[in-house]
């Protein structure tokens, strides 16, 4: 195989892939303008279908951070039984306290699709997602942690009109972010049954 990339890099990018993980602790720190505008700009470096970039995100730092984190407590009630029922009682409890915080992130991004009568509704929101996973590992990249979240869907008519989104946008997830303040362990991965080799 011919890489015009090193062995060490190669192996420095597995590893960002292998450290990447949900983080829902986050210290104080504001995070510069620059580094969001770097992980948002990987974030759109991502590919879409007919390269639409049918992605939107809406920032929200200070004052609209803080209206945001208050309005999005309420998505704890919808999760709350699923969980209680799956998590233990101590990571339950972090848990809460993340839906009720958002484990005072600096930053939450807001992302949507642009729908598009020319395009698949699903390959719309594929593109978004990949710029979504770009953005993720920008920000591990770059020393941040982060969190994907498909919670603000419970309260989705609520947040489109926090954020001014426009008819023609669908939400699917927000990104909370910042410096981390916590390191949990990996999330476990079961290979079993994912993959089928054909032919
Ligand atoms: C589309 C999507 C939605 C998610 N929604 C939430 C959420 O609402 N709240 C949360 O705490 N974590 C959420 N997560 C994070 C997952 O729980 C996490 O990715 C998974 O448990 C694997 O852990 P890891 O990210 O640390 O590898 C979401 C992840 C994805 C990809």
């Amino acid at each position: 195989m011919n890489s015009s990339f090193t062995p060490e890099f190669v192996q420095d990018f597995y590893r960002l892939l292998e450290v990447r993980r949900s983080i829902r602790k986050f210290k104080a720190d504001p995070i510069p303008r620059e580094v969001l505008e770097r992980v948002l700009a990987a974030a759109m470096q991502a590919p879409s279908g007919k390269n639409f970039q049918n992605w939107k995100f809406f920032v929200l730092t200070g004052t609209k951070r803080d209206a945001y984190v208050e309005m999005s407590k309420k998505t704890w009630t919808s999760i709350q039984p699923i969980l209680e029922k799956q998590l233990k009682p101590s990571l339950y409890k972090f848990t809460e306290r993340f839906f009720y915080t958002l484990g005072d992130a600096p930053v939450v991004v807001v992302c949507y699709s642009r729908k598009n009568p020319q395009e698949h509704p699903m390959t719309s929101i594929g593109s978004v997602y990949m710029a979504v996973e770009n953005l993720n590992l920008a920000c591990f990249a770059e020393g941040l942690g982060c969190c994907t979240m498909g919670a603000p869907l419970e309260i989705a008519d609520e947040v489109n009109k926090f954020v001014g989104a426009t008819e023609d946008l669908e939400l699917l997830c927000a990104v909370v972010l910042g410096v981390p303040d916590h390191e949990p362990p990996k999330a476990p991965r079961q290979l079993e049954g994912r993959v089928e080799w054909l032919g």
